[in-house]
């Protein structure tokens, strides 16, 4: 994920884009750049490290122009050097450039490019549009940038300079988001509205393929036949705190919301049709033993990769809560390769658990969200899960991230210990593409679940259950109750229920059944219904779309798409965190802000 900003009009550019930069230097903060146009040259400005840095280094702010485009990023083509930075030039025309996205057909496109004669400077994928572009230039920005999207296969969007028209950024999008902020005298390009508020209210979000140009005066907008189309402009009315929730009442739903993008971004970059691409791990595949380190929802899923890894890769794994761990003089040898999730990459005990294994001669693998964090630094590997930063305490799409980079290691691991065959990899990997749009559709059904959590909320106490790959969600759902509603709850393995709690079943105690299709446990879990049923338990069940044999079983029931049984939890998890907000709300709380916790548990 990376940032893209741009600006024209009549005010000096560069502070402007320094400012919107920071707004958007969640997308992306290893590098950051900016171009303008001053005097009729192309000026380009950037280096690694976060905005402020790079500003004390290279003054971005103070660089001449009154139109120019910006850049954070986040590395995904090509390592983080200053080279690879975006900005992305062309010279024959002049053309500077800022993209966000992955080119999937770059190799093809710079081949043809270099046949032509253009020269490469950089590993990136960017740097193929901006010579396309070039390539294609005949005097009009926008008609080039038209005849270079018919060759362009990937997401996308970009923005784009050429010092042959001084006055006009030209932009466009694929798949990747990118608006158009509307001023007086003066217009915007962004990644996410937020960005642009403090300039603007009036937007345009760009859909996929069309192509904008702007210059001081005006926003014109051509479809990719290079039709004109007239913009439509949205008002936008959040106020400052809103627009940095996307509108969204609280972050925790604004999350909710973005998991469909977890996975897409975390798997970026990372899976073809046929494999998984983890060059990191080269020099793990033949580890012995796999110990999990991590606290809280991290926790949760690492219980799940445990489950993963041991049915799909074969790896004996073991899961340890991080501030146990380092207390237990753990056994570890050169064969151990320890496993550290954390969202934050700052937790105390995590970090803790990770230096102790190190110590002990472990190799550590870091699963992380927050770029640069102290987990991230410290670890031999690191590979980052792309969920976007996670204010909301209660941790949602970082946890998919977790999951989905489990899964993914899970392939991979699979397939180099020749424990999948290719085609098994396919159809993992086909699985793993259907999610963000099964993801969507829970998402777009919420209603029935704000409705139960009108019900919910009056209760106490609630139980939790689910078995195999779904005890850990049965957790998870638990938590996150605890966390934001403070309603007692708690998770269990569902036939373990019946050796104590099920002495606290009655028909005042909600008994929320995670009971999807595809899980050999399926017909275990519909009798552990009917043991809590037949003591009076009110009974939710999580259940698969078109499953018959649970109706009649529970007294309502929550249906969730069909995946796979490896990712099946990733979408019975969606019910319960957004039970889990609505409940709270329902009980006048501010998910947001849990009494007594914060987000990043930095003492042990
Ligand atoms: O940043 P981390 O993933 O290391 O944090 C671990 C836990 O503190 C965290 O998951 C916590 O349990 C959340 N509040 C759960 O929603």
């Amino acid at each position: 994920m990376c940032g893209i900003f741009g600006y024209v009009g009549n005010r000096q550019a560069g502070p402007l884009l320094v400012e919107g930069l920071k707004k958007l230097e969640y997308r992306g903060y290893d590098s950051a750049g900016i171009a303008t146009i001053n005097n009729g040259e192309i000026e380009i400005r950037k280096d690694v490290g976060k905005i402020e840095e790079i500003e004390r280094k290279v003054a971005l702010s103070s660089v001449g122009g009154t139109v120019g485009i910006a850049h954070c990023r986040w590395a995904t083509h090509g390592g983080v050097t200053q080279k690879n930075a975006h900005p992305h030039v062309s010279l024959k025309n002049g053309i500077s450039l800022v993209h966000n996205g992955i080119i999937e057909n770059f190799s093809d496109v710079k081949a043809r490019l270099e046949a032509k004669g253009y020269h490469f400077e950089t590993e990136t994928d960017t740097e193929v549009i901006a010579h396309l572009i070039d390539s294609h230039y005949r005097g009009s920005l926008k008609d080039a940038v038209l005849a270079a999207l018919k060759e362009l296969e990937g997401a996308y969007a970009f923005a784009v300079l050429s010092s042959k028209e001084p006055g006009t950024i030209v932009a466009s999008r694929n798949e990747c988001p990118l608006i158009i902020g509307v001023g007086k005298g003066e217009n915007f390009v962004a990644s996410d509205v937020p960005a642009v508020l403090a300039h603007t209210r009036e937007v345009v979000y760009l859909k996929n393929q069309e192509v904008a140009t702007l210059t001081a005066t005006g926003v014109e907008l051509f479809e990719k036949t290079g039709k004109k189309l007239r913009p439509d402009v949205h008002h936008i009315t959040w106020d400052a705190a809103q627009a940095e929730k996307g509108g969204f009442p609280h972050y925790m739903l604004k999350e909710i919301f973005e998991q469909p993008f977890a996975v897409t971004e975390t798997t970026e970059g990372r899976i073809s049709d046929h494999e998984v691409l983890i060059p990191e791990i080269e020099q793990l595949l033949d580890v012995k033993r796999i110990i999990i380190v991590a606290c809280g929802t991290s926790w949760h899923s690492g219980l799940i990769g445990e489950f993963m890894l041991e049915e799909v890769a074969r790896i004996p794994t073991e899961v340890e809560y991080a501030s146990e761990f380092r207390y237990r003089n753990p056994i570890i040898d050169t064969g151990t390769l320890v496993v550290a999730i954390s969202q934050s990459g700052e937790t105390a005990d995590t970090l803790a658990a990770m230096r102790e294994a190190k110590e002990k001669g472990a190799t550590v693998l870091a699963i992380v969200n927050a770029v640069g964090s102290s987990i991230a630094r410290e670890a031999d590997v690191v590979l980052y899960t792309k969920a976007g930063p996670e204010i909301g305490v209660a941790s949602t799409k970082a946890f998919v991230g977790q999951v989905i980079m489990l899964y993914l290691l899970t392939i991979h691991f699979g397939w180099r210990r020749h424990l999948l065959d290719e085609q098994q990899v396919r159809n993992r990997i086909r699985d793993l593409r259907l999610l963000p749009l099964q993801i969507q559709q829970i998402l777009d059904e919420r209603e029935e679940i704000r409705k139960l959590a009108k019900r919910f909320a009056t209760r106490s106490n609630a139980l939790y259950l689910g078995r195999g790959i779904n005890y850990p969600i049965a957790l998870e759902g638990a938590l996150k109750l605890k966390e934001v509603s403070y309603i007692h709850a708690e998770g269990y393995p569902a036939a373990e229920m019946k050796h104590g709690p099920i002495a606290l079943v009655d028909k005042e105690m909600p008994v929320v059944f995670i009971v999807t299709k595809d899980d050999r446990t399926y017909k275990k879990v519909l009798s552990n219904i009917q043991e809590v049923k037949s003591r009076g338990g009110h009974i939710i069940a999580i259940a698969s779309k078109g499953d018959k044999e649970v109706n009649g079983t529970a007294d309502e029931i929550l249906r969730v798409p069909r995946n796979s049984y490896l990712l099946n939890p990733l979408l019975a998890v969606l019910p319960l965190q957004l039970l889990s907000y609505y409940v709270a709300v329902e009980r006048g709380f501010d998910p947001d802000k849990p009494k007594n916790l914060a987000k990043s548990v930095t003492v042990e």
